[in-house]
């Protein structure tokens, strides 16, 4: 850690610095992710020059966070991998300035972040199997397709395309496993409004997402590339991820796991049949014990109502708030629940210091064919995932690492991976559900739902950075 408190005292919010997908999203219909290759170094740099000087021709302008009166037709964004920075030629000092999991990329920290067995980097799918060539991250979201081709197309003329990963927005908010995701994203001092937000989470600092400013640790600033500058300010860190998840496997579990609940003693507990009726009409006890399933293994109904606060039926009448809840000792929402595992909100956990500092700033989109249930198939399809913080070690990797695989958070889920998306295998997995009356049933034999198929750890620098990048020379 370095200490740059004279510089923070200095340093003003600037959201014309700042890239426009870090602290708000887009809400597109469609994105594509270019995996670019520096293979023309000049050209590079002359490319990024002009995306964020005032007249930049042809080549797209890279979105900053300065609100818009007409929602432009698209949005372009770049995050740089430690071998794009190295390929721009920042010098061997300046690149040992950044954070050490950085600079190992993505694939060298596979086993902290449970990219092991069918996650494996050494599995993954061009252009991911060539890590050193993976360079920049473009990201395009737009209204419609042909606007991205355009982009594309010019970007070609700069870099090699080494691949591209194509998402797109569900309807009402869904991804793949139907439920709706985007809800609770970190709220920042400067950039929202605490007054007119439905949100009660309390509000966080800056640092926490964006490098430069104070963070939730008393004292602690995350260290700042060199030079600090003209790379330290208002710039990211960003874990792009490919999720492949398996929805003909989640959906067959939720249907085996239901099927043995009926004849559990205590599925009384869990829905008593007069309950039923509170799920909506068609339902019957086994279709309602999936949902149960479905609900208490992340933390919401598929709907979006959190189970924290409606823990008998994702219809609550009156509504209840999507954002507005906290955990407790006596909650129903399991410790082990996806979304409580992620973020603890302030709930009870061992590391109580850790609660609120782990805040992600999430963009997620939807890849792969739609899914109808009634007709399971193979094809892959899943989330393009971008999970921001100014540090990846202590926020993105300990999430991974310390709550969502192992459980350390919580003496009672400790052993034990997240049930959606942990490194589960069906000889270990394990899942409690909470009961009406104060009991467990404890759910084992889940598969991993969710394997990883590409990535990259992505440096997401300030528009100042995207200038001195383009300003090496050499
Ligand atoms: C394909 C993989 C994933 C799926 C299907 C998934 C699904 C979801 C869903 C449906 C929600 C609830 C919606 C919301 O509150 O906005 C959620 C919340 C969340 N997820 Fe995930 N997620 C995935 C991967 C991840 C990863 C890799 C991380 C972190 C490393 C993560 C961290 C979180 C966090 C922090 C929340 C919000 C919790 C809160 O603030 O209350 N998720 N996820």
């Amino acid at each position: 850690m370095v200490n740059i408190e004279t510089n923070i005292q200095n340093t003003k919010y600037r959201p014309e610095d700042i890239q426009g997908n870090i602290v708000r999203g887009y809400n597109f219909k469609y994105v594509r992710h270019l995996i670019l290759e520096v293979s023309d170094v000049k050209a590079a740099r002359r490319f990024l020059a002009a995306s964020v000087s005032d007249d930049s021709g042809d080549v797209p302008s890279i979105t900053r966070e300065t609100s818009w009166k007409k929602k432009p037709e698209s949005c372009f964004n770049i995050g740089f991998t430690y071998e794009g920075l190295k390929a721009l030629g920042l010098s061997r000092k300046q690149l040992a300035s950044f954070p050490k999991e950085f600079v190992e990329g993505m694939t060298k920290r596979a086993l902290k972040i449970g990219d092991f067995g069918e996650s494996a980097p050494e599995t993954w799918p061009a252009p991911f199997d060539q890590p050193d060539r993976v360079h920049i991250v473009a990201s395009v979201h737009a209204k419609n397709i042909k606007s991205i081709d355009g982009i594309q197309d010019i970007v070609a003329r700069s870099f090699n395309v080494i691949g591209v990963r194509d998402g797109r927005a569900l309807d009402k908010g869904k991804i793949v496993f139907g439920y709706v995701d985007g809800i609770s994203q970190p709220k920042l001092k400067h950039v929202h409004d605490p007054s007119e937000d439905k949100d009660d989470q309390p509000i966080n600092p800056l640092g926490v997402v964006l490098l430069g400013y104070p963070t939730r640790l008393e004292g602690v600033l995350f260290s700042l590339p060199q030079p600090e500058k003209e790379l330290g300010f208002n710039g990211t860190f960003n874990a792009f991820r490919v999720l492949s998840q398996n929805a003909a496997e989640f959906e067959t579990y939720l249907t085996e796991a239901a099927e043995d609940l009926l004849k559990h003693k205590d599925i009384d507990h869990l829905l008593p049949a007069k309950e039923v009726k509170l799920f909506g009409k068609g339902h019957t006890r086994k279709s309602a014990i999936r949902e149960i399933v479905a609900a208490q293994m992340l933390g919401r109904w598929r709907n979006g109502v959190p189970y924290e606060t409606s823990p008998d039926t994702p219809n609550p009448d009156p509504e209840v708030s999507l954002t507005n809840f906290n955990y407790g000792y006596k909650s129903r929402c399991p410790v082990g629940a996806h979304m409580r595992r992620a973020n603890p909100r302030g709930g009870p956990i061992v590391q109580h210091v850790a609660n609120r500092t782990r805040r992600i700033v999430r963009r997620g989109m939807v890849y792969g064919p739609d899914f109808d249930p009634s007709k399971p198939d193979n094809e892959e399809r899943g989330l393009l995932g971008n999970f921001i913080g100014a540090n990846l070690g202590a926020q993105f990797e300990a999430i991974m690492y310390d709550w969502l695989n192992l459980g350390l958070q919580h003496p009672d889920i400790t052993g034990s991976n997240d049930p959606i998306l942990g490194a589960n295998s069906r000889e270990t997995s394990w899942f409690d559900l909470t009961l009406k009356n104060g009991g467990k049933i404890r759910l084992r034999g889940f598969p991993r739902f969710i394997t990883s198929r590409g990535g990259a750890y992505t440096f997401l620098p300030s528009i100042r950075a995207v200038k001195y990048l383009s300003d090496l020379s050499g």
